[in-house]
């Protein structure tokens, strides 16, 4: 985390935060403001923003720049903006003047006309809450038609594998059900990520309950995936379909699937559809004591990142900085 705030305080970002009035989300504004870690954008109630930051006692907020979504002189040109671009899907012109001063929306359009570079919210609205508006206005990035979302996991000190104590997982919050071609996107979104984020050379595993043909059933899916990720990425290190003990312990790997360049060795875990993803996280979580940081939503043309809402003032600190990370990457690629 240390190297990814300093990178985050060297190439300073545009961090719209839509719940500006949900404390740990203030909290987290004032320290991040504190530290230089990004310019932050609060929407919320002006009132009551400035009423929580002296009642929290708050010393930074003042360098924010506050959006009011009801009392926004400027809703008349995002109404214009939403409405071009769902105009197409049926939107009117007032339904797109009333979503213009809800906050989510409003934070959405915000990157999208480039006044942000970054959204982060979660704290209080579910994941749906973000993402629909996400997928409707930012899109994917070229290329990818498919958003999924990424953790770190931090291992406990002593854990033997990943590298340098970390690994990431993926799709653990987006896509309940991806077809092959999508899991395919989803391992190649992952490996970057992987890369990008969690600051380690990716070596991809896409999982099954099969290891190279062991077990028939439905594992068609995973084995066409990892032959389109193949083809289309033949610089990743990139194996499927494994079992998760063939894809991390050397001696499972090297007996189940020899000659793999992945097997036993594996610090990037694809899962073959939501279900599982998310519950491995979590039971890596908690069973195992790691620290899982995200979901990193992978894919979109813009970083927008969902908390949970469980999420500390730490958790937001963090995330916010990732999400400046992930837009230094996109401007750099
Ligand atoms: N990637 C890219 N675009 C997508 C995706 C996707 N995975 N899913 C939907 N879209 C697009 C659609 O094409 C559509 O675009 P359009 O309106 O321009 O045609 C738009 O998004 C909205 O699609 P809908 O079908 O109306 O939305 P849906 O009701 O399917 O909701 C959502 C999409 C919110 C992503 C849904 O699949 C979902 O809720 N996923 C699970 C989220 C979740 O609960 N995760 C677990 C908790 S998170 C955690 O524990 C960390």
């Amino acid at each position: 985390m240390q190297e990814i705030i300093a990178n985050a305080q060297a190439n300073k970002q545009r961090i719209v935060l839509p719940e500006g009035d949900e404390p740990r989300t203030l909290k987290a504004a004032d320290r991040l403001l504190a530290d230089g870690v990004a310019d932050v954008i609060l929407i919320g109630p002006a009132e009551k923003i400035k009423e929580m930051t002296a009642e929290f006692g708050l010393q930074n907020i003042g360098k924010a720049r506050i959006i009011d979504p009801m009392n926004n002189p400027d809703r008349q040109k995002y109404a214009d903006l939403l409405f071009e671009i769902r105009k197409a899907k049926g939107m009117t012109p007032e339904q797109a003047y009333d979503l213009a001063g809800n906050f989510m929306y409003l934070g959405i359009l915000l990157v999208k006309a480039g006044e942000a570079d970054g959204l982060v919210s979660g704290a209080r609205s579910t994941t749906g809450d973000m993402l629909r508006p996400a997928l409707q206005i930012i899109k994917t990035v070229p290329g990818v038609s498919c958003v999924s979302g990424a953790f770190t996991m931090f291992l406990p000190e002593g854990c033997p594998y990943g590298t340098d104590g970390r690994m990431v997982f993926a799709d653990c919050a987006v896509t309940p059900m991806p077809t092959a071609e999508q899991l395919a996107e989803i391992a190649i979104c992952t490996a970057d990520t992987a890369k990008a984020i969690a600051k380690i050379d990716p070596v991809t595993a896409i999982l099954s309950f099969s290891t190279k043909g062991s077990a028939k059933h439905v594992v068609d899916k995973v084995i066409e995936a990892t032959r389109i990720a193949k083809e289309r990425r033949p610089d990743l290190v990139l194996d499927g379909e494994l079992q998760a003990d063939a894809a991390i312990v050397p001696s499972v790997g090297s007996s189940k699937a020899p000659g793999s360049p992945v097997a036993g060795k594996a610090n990037t875990l694809v899962f073959p559809c939501l279900e599982v993803g998310n519950i491995a996280y979590k039971l890596v979580q908690r069973l195992a004591g790691a620290e899982a940081v995200g979901p990193v939503l992978q894919g979109l043309a813009k970083p927008c990142n969902d908390l949970s809402r469980g999420c500390s003032i730490d958790d937001v600190y963090k995330l916010v900085a990732i999400t400046c990370n992930q837009a230094i990457a996109q401007k750099q690629k």
